[in-house]
Order: C-alpha cells, then structure tokens, then sequence
C-alpha cells in the first residue's frame, strides 16, 4: 500500500487533477449510456467522476489509496445527498475487496503506473471484472502539443490490455484530460475495453 505520498498530494488544496467536476468523457459516456450495473471507480480521487456516475443511477464503488481524498468524497457525497460508497483499497491488490463489477473507470491511474506495474495493475481490474463486463481508461497520450505527465502512446495502451489474458480493446479514441493546469486539457486518449466471455474455459 503506498498511500502515504499520494495522500500528501490532498493535503494542501486541491491536486493539479482534482478539477472539482467530473472529466467531460465521463459525463459523455454516462450520457450516452456506456455505464451498466455495478461500478467500480479505481482511484477515484475526491470522487467528482463517481458522484457524477452515481447521480445517474448506478451503484458505484470508488476506491483510493489516499485517505484525505477519501474523506473529502464522502463529504462531498453527503452534502450533495449522493448515495456512493468510497473505501480504501489498493489498486494492485482489488482482489482483496471479494467483490466483482460491470464497468470499471479509470481516471488518471493506469498512467501513473510505470511499465513494469501495468500487467500487475491490469490482472488486478481482471479479477473484479464480470465477463462481458467493460473497463474504461482515460490517459494522459503521448500525441502533443502540452501533453500531461507521464504520457502513455496509443500502443502501450493496447499492449497492456491483453486478447491472450481476456480483453479486447475495441477503441482507443484521442480526448482530454482536463487539469488545472491546462486551458483546454491535456490530449489524452480513452479506451473502451470489454473483458470476454469465457467460452467453454474461464477468462483469466
Ligand atoms: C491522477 S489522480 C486521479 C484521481 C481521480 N480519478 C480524478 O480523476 O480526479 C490518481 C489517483 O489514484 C490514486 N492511486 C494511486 N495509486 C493507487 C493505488 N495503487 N490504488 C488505488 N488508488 C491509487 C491516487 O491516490 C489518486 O487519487
């Protein structure tokens, strides 16, 4: 569990990601129906993009490694009368939590990870997500100008969501990422992942 450096990222007003609303991709795949079932938003943050799934009807789940952040969702949560469950769990280890889901978001987490992380990362959303299910990651992309920290190439995206290991990748659109440090966000790219339906064996 490595919360304690990202937990300090919360402590001194809000973080250069946390915009205080839900990314617009977000709200564009609410809108246009994208979300099923139940909802697991990892790393979610101050919860703008789960307060924002949850008000449309989903029972959604976010979950953090940073406590303050968590607090700060839950608050938000309660004031806007917002039914939404946050927890502490470890993206590496979702596991843990017994719990399976429909649509997994990903807002700004698989590009903190490093190369070496990813597979760990992506077995890890591959275990708390029902076949047929959906996964959805919206990245910082390497396609300039003013590209975010930590920029992920359309490749690498697809290379770490394996047909071999249960997923399709079935679009990688570029989008934007908005920050506070970007007028019109940051280029970013959002995927659209399915996870297979095991046929005759099971998905890994
Ligand atoms: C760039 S921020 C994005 C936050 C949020 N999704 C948003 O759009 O505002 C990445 C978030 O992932 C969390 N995080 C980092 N590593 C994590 C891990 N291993 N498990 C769970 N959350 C993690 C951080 O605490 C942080 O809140």
């Amino acid at each position: 569990m490595t919360g304690r450096p990202w937990d300090a990222s919360y402590h001194e007003g809000p973080a250069p990601w946390d915009v205080g609303r839900p990314q617009p991709a977000v709200v564009r795949v609410a809108s246009e129906g994208g979300f099923a079932g139940a909802v697991l938003d990892a790393g979610c943050g101050t919860g703008e993009n789960a307060l924002h799934v949850a008000s449309v009807g989903f029972q959604v789940l976010g979950v953090d490694v940073a406590e303050t952040a968590l607090a700060i969702a839950r608050e938000k949560a309660h004031d806007r009368r917002i039914e939404v469950e946050f927890a502490l769990a470890d993206a590496f280890q979702l596991d843990r939590m017994g719990r399976r889901f429909d649509t997994v978001l990903d807002c700004g987490l698989f590009h903190t990870f490093d190369a070496a992380e990813r597979p760990r990362y992506v077995a890890s959303v591959a275990s708390v997500t029902e076949p047929g299910g959906t996964v959805y990651v919206l990245c910082f992309s390497d396609a300039g100008p003013d590209t975010g920290p930590h920029p992920v190439s359309r490749e690498e995206l697809r290379a770490a969501f394996d047909p071999g290991d249960g997923w399709k990748v079935a679009a990688i659109e570029p989008d934007r990422i908005e920050t506070r440090f970007h007028d019109n966000g940051a280029p970013a790219w959002f995927a659209t992942i399915e996870r297979i339906q095991p046929t005759g064996g099971s998905a890994r």
